[in-house]
């Protein structure tokens, strides 16, 4: 039986185009999986894989964590769905008045969705509904989901936008600042200011600031490449915001919960956003996300003017109180600072002894390694990352690209992870750089 079924499944996954829509079904390695505990993740061919992606950055206290299954068996087993608004209950009202203890910018009230992607687009319509300005100003590079407003605010990559418009209208780019790549190279103050020319350009010529209802900003860019904006961007950014009345969004959505090493990227530049979005890591995997602001924005959206079914469902609520729980009892945060530093540490050491890793670059557990071609201007190779991918998954470490020209490979495997699993998976890591760029020698530390 177990043999029939097992041969049932491989035939599914040959013919996965005939059930699954391939934009979500077909991204590289379609590795078929069993199960996943901690940092590992067991695919059906038998092996073991060191997991440096955790479920897209959602997994941050580790697969199938022991005390978040058994907060939400027994969320489950008292009651799974109800219908919020309808009715309340006791993880949702308990999750809202924790998570308002860590929020930035005093961002104590919450709109529960499913996703980060709700998160955003509900964002987007609180600053709207709350201005009354139409204007959203977001950032090249980045990335906020796939429904249609996190679409029409999305730029790091065109294709993510082609085809399905026409999209929202009133959405701008201004320039994110992007150190690496920048006209100034290892001149961050330069680089901050190229890009509040290109915004305050975008007042001057383009809208005008007092129709701008909010700028809407990854403080540390994801798939756009792990892009850490230089010190005291974001604070410009603040008092812009300031001075005409719009409105700082941040979507936290692949910073939040530790990620960084801080509750949110806001504590590391020590910025107050005014309204924020959250998801992926805040309920470990289990489908929950949400637009939060402080009392004064967030209660001007009267009753029935946004909504959500299977928002806050309680089985995510439950789940996402014992991941703050276990954050904090497991000093996650300070364990992403030292974990995080230490791979950056190692990571700098390869890039001196080859010659395709153009950048490292990270803060806590949000660590990239950005690929070029050797004696080229920064020129990027994604032909070497991909060759890099396949290297390390064979090797059984399971990593994933960023970057506009898919040339960057992140880091981010649950903040639980071991000094000697971080090695293990460097080891690996290092070992495929090599062989991807030809080299023979071998680096371990
Ligand atoms: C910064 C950011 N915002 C929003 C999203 C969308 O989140 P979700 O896939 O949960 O809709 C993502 C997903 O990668 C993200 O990285």
């Amino acid at each position: 039986m177990a043999e029939e079924r097992a041969r049932h499944f491989e035939t599914l996954v040959r013919h996965l185009d005939d059930l699954l829509a391939p934009c979500l079904a077909k991204d590289w390695p379609n590795l078929s999986v069993e199960r996943a505990e901690g940092v590992y993740i067991y695919g059906r061919d038998g092996r073991r894989y060191l997991d440096f992606l955790a479920g897209f950055g959602a997994c941050n206290v580790g697969h199938n964590h022991p005390r978040v299954i058994a907060a939400a068996k027994a969320q489950m087993s008292k009651m799974i769905h109800t219908a919020i608004g309808v009715t309340n209950y006791e993880p949702l009202l308990y999750l809202a008045e924790e998570l308002g203890r860590i929020m930035p910018g005093n961002a104590d009230v919450f709109f529960f969705g499913n996703s980060g992607t709700e998160a955003v687009d509900g964002a987007i319509k609180l600053a709207r509904y709350y201005t009354r300005r139409i204007g959203i100003i977001a950032f090249f590079g980045g990335f906020h989901g796939r429904s249609l407003g996190a679409t029409s605010v999305g730029s790091s990559k065109a294709k993510y936008r082609t085809g399905h418009g026409p999209l929202l209208p009133d959405i701008y780019f201004a320039q994110f600042p992007y150190s690496f790549r920048s006209a100034t190279p290892n001149n961050p103050e330069a680089c901050s200011q190229a890009a509040l020319d290109d915004l305050l350009r975008l007042f001057e010529y383009v809208i005008e600031p007092e129709d701008v209802a909010a700028l809407l900003v990854e403080p540390i860019q994801g798939e756009g490449g792990y892009i850490i904006p230089p010190k005291g961007w974001l604070a410009e950014l603040r008092k812009i915001c300031d001075k005409y009345g719009i409105l700082l969004i941040f979507d936290e959505v692949q910073t939040g919960f530790g990620r960084t090493g801080e509750w949110f990227a806001a504590d590391i530049f020590d910025v107050q956003p005014d309204i924020v979005a959250i998801a992926k890591a805040i309920a470990n995997g289990f489908p929950l996300g949400a637009t939060a602001a402080r009392a004064e924005i967030m209660k001007a959206w009267g009753v029935a003017s946004h909504g959500s079914t299977c928002g806050g469902n309680p089985v995510s609520c439950a789940a996402s109180l014992a991941v703050l729980e276990i954050i904090r009892e497991e000093n996650l945060l300070a364990n992403a600072r030292e974990q995080g530093a230490y791979i950056v540490e190692r990571l700098r050491e390869l890039q001196n002894n080859v010659s395709v890793i153009g950048d490292v670059r990270g803060v806590g557990l949000m660590v990239a390694v950005e690929f070029v071609k050797p004696g080229a201007d920064r020129e990027p190779d994604p032909e070497v990352v991909q060759r890099i991918l396949q290297l390390a998954l064979d090797k059984g470490l399971l990593l994933y690209p960023c970057g506009h020209w898919t040339q960057t490979i992140r880091l981010i495997p649950p903040l639980t992870i071991t000094r000697e699993q971080i090695d293990e998976g460097l080891d690996i890591f290092s070992d495929a750089v090599l062989e991807a760029q030809g080299e023979k020698v071998k680096l371990h530390s």
